[in-house]
């Protein structure tokens, strides 16, 4: 059997070995440091911040910032049903409710439309939701145009929730750099990774001071251990951070190959009836961290989990598109507007192998498996 192919492996390119072992070898072997300091400052500089506090998860990064803008008990917080648990999770550990809201065709994310509808419903009713928490799903930044302006409409706070788009842009700003609040993971399936991490990125300091100081758990300034509220272990270790630092200076490498590996799919399946791929918003530059497609099963003469199981036949790994909040078994009862557009997204859509490091024999495999059935 020839080698697994993975779907988006950890690809290190840069100096992130060297950097790791100064980071070892200055003996900072801590949840702090110096190369968590840098790591702060040169993030928040790629994605056009002030403020970065690097944290142990994006899981985190979501936690720290819903309670930093407010967000709490019985809250209402509007966010995008197509997206991975983490973002709704969240939510839930700030005691609030999820509204899920559907995508639209142009980007998979958030659809403005169906945003502002539900918003103005719900001031007849007087009863305004705390915070939008928008999702840059797959690589690709929401309509921010539209969504920002909605936001300041309604004066609704706005998280970013920049977890899979590092790298990407809307109108020439980087993902990331949309939100009130922005957060990011560098969990070891994303386009740049620590193995585990993530970052919350602000321009407001007061809000950077808090979120470092509910991570460290919330110590007041004392020479004992002195404590007003409660707080998290959510830093992010030194080790971690001088990974990460390597990884983010090859950043725009990985955007590039990753971009390719899409392009080389799109000309691949050209032409075959029942594949499409996954849009690029207009204004916006997607990552392509994961190259998906559709499948219509009529067209293809095969639906996307028999692809799947084929390709997993040959040591191929590929996965489902993200089941929307709004059809999860937890997430059951909760609020929700619209909904098919995610849910044919996900009947139909199949993450194909899409790691930085993926060679051309490799993809030529993929595609290969892809297509036998026809
Ligand atoms: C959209 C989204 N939000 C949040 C997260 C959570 O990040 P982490 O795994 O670093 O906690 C992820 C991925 O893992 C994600 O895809």
């Amino acid at each position: 059997m020839s080698d697994r192919i993975y779907l988006s492996p950890p690809c290190m390119l840069g100096r992130e070995r060297q950097l790791l072992l100064d980071a070892f070898d200055s003996n900072w072997i801590a949840p702090l440091g110096p190369h968590v300091n840098a790591f702060e400052v040169e993030f928040a500089s790629r994605v056009g911040k002030t403020q970065a506090v690097a944290l142990s998860s994006g899981t985190a990064a979501l936690h720290l910032a819903l309670q930093i803008v407010g967000v709490g008990r019985d809250d209402r917080v509007v966010t995008s049903s197509f997206t991975f648990a983490a973002t709704a999770n969240a939510i839930k550990y700030v005691a609030a409710q999820p509204v899920f809201v559907d995508s639209d065709w142009s980007s998979w994310n958030m659809d403005p439309n169906l945003l502002r509808e539900y918003l103005q419903k719900c001031r007849i009713q007087n009863r305004l939701p705390k915070a939008v928490l928008s999702v840059d799903v797959i690589g690709q930044c929401c309509d921010y145009d539209s969504i920002r302006a909605i936001c300041h409409e309604f004066e609704l706070p706005l998280i970013e929730d920049a977890a899979e788009a590092l790298g990407a842009t809307y109108r020439d700003r980087p993902a990331g750099s949309f939100g009130d609040i922005a957060c990011f993971s560098f969990n070891g399936n994303k386009i740049i990774t620590t193995s585990g991490g993530g970052m919350l990125v602000t321009d407001r300091s007061d809000w950077a001071h808090q979120a470092r100081h509910l991570a460290t758990q919330a110590r007041d300034p004392a020479p004992h251990y002195e404590h007003t509220q409660v707080g998290y272990n959510y830093r992010m270790s030194n080790l971690l951070a001088a990974i990460g630092r390597g990884q983010l200076e090859v950043l725009e490498e990985h955007v590039r190959r990753r971009r390719a590996i899409f392009e080389n799919y799109r000309t691949a399946l050209a032409g075959r009836p029942g594949i499409t791929l996954m849009p690029e918003i207009s204004g916006g530059r997607s990552t392509r961290w994961l190259s998906v497609v559709l499948i219509d099963p009529e067209k293809f003469g095969e639906d996307r989990e028999a692809i799947r199981q084929r390709l997993e036949a040959a040591n191929i790994e590929s996965r489902p598109a993200w089941k929307p909040m709004h059809c999860q078994p937890v997430f059951a009862g909760c609020e929700a507007v619209g909904g098919a557009v995610s849910e044919h997204i996900f009947a139909q859509g199949l993450c194909l192998p899409s790691g930085s490091s993926l060679s051309p024999p490799q993809q030529a495999r993929v595609i290969e498996v892809l297509g036998s059935s026809r």
